[in-house]
């Protein structure tokens, strides 16, 4: 049987006020980081977040701080009505669907500015190298951000470090959960909430996978049959 609606909530100052009066009451609140089109890698980590709290607020922010010139962010599968109706089908459902429409302020220049892209150049700028009026406030965790992924995705962590730690203080959570499928955004998160000394309970859950064995993802969703195959053939290659 389906749950209930969740309670949808896109203004920050309402999330927060939220958390403040469930926490009143003595409510713990678990908090899972999302970009939506959800799947049942997600579900899982909304399982666990249900055994650590009383609540459980999910997040579905495509955050454009984390994509890079050359990754097309309007192509992003995006459907949020799918994505409350998955959620309604998972034991216990959830408390709160964070939507907020932007998390970033633009400033009131044009040059798209203050997501970490240049649109032009394709140089991977902020606004405070732009002279921008918009977002200039970026949380990195230095040495890991450099390895592995970082190589080849310059601002991907930076992006990822930012929005949580916004996700963080808009949201007050007791406990946060992610997927280690993302191993390095993983020990990124884990590295910040110690180093900042965010009082925040960091949980990190195994990767689900395919029927073929490919980690389940939100992008898989672009990929076409021999797409797939040839994916499942890059991860083999990569482990032997
Ligand atoms: P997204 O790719 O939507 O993933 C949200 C969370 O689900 C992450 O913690 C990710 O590791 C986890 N996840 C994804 N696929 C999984 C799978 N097959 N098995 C288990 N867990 C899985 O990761 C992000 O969004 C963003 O970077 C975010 C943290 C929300 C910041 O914008």
């Amino acid at each position: 049987m389906a749950n209930k609606d969740p309670l949808m909530i896109t203004d920050k100052d309402e999330m927060r006020k939220w958390s403040r009066s469930m926490r009143a009451q003595g409510k713990t609140i678990g908090l899972v980081p999302t970009m939506g089109y959800l799947h049942e890698g997600h579900l899982s980590l909304i399982q666990e977040s249900h055994k650590q709290t009383h609540l459980t607020v999910v997040s579905i922010y495509i955050n454009p701080g984390q994509f890079s010139p050359t990754e097309d962010l309007s192509t992003y599968p995006s459907d949020l009505l799918g994505d409350i109706q998955k959620l309604k089908s998972v034991p216990g459902g959830v408390d709160v669907v964070f939507n907020p429409k932007n998390l970033y302020d633009y400033g009131n220049n044009d040059n798209g500015c203050g997501v970490g892209l240049d649109q032009e150049g394709g140089k991977v700028v902020s606004c405070v190298e732009t002279g921008g009026m918009g977002h200039e406030t970026w949380v990195r965790v230095e040495r890991l951000e450099k390895d592995l992924c970082g190589k080849s995705r310059p601002v991907f962590f930076r992006g990822v470090a930012t929005i949580v730690t916004k996700l963080f203080n808009i949201v007050e959570p007791d406990v946060a959960v992610f997927g280690k499928k993302d191993y390095q955004q993983w020990r990124i998160i884990k590295r910040m909430v110690r180093d900042l000394d965010f009082g925040i309970k960091v949980i990190g859950t195994e990767l689900a996978r395919d029927d073929d064995g490919l980690a389940k993802s939100s992008r898989n969703a672009r990929l076409s049959p021999d797409d797939r195959q040839k994916q499942r053939m890059v991860k083999m290659i990569a482990k032997s």
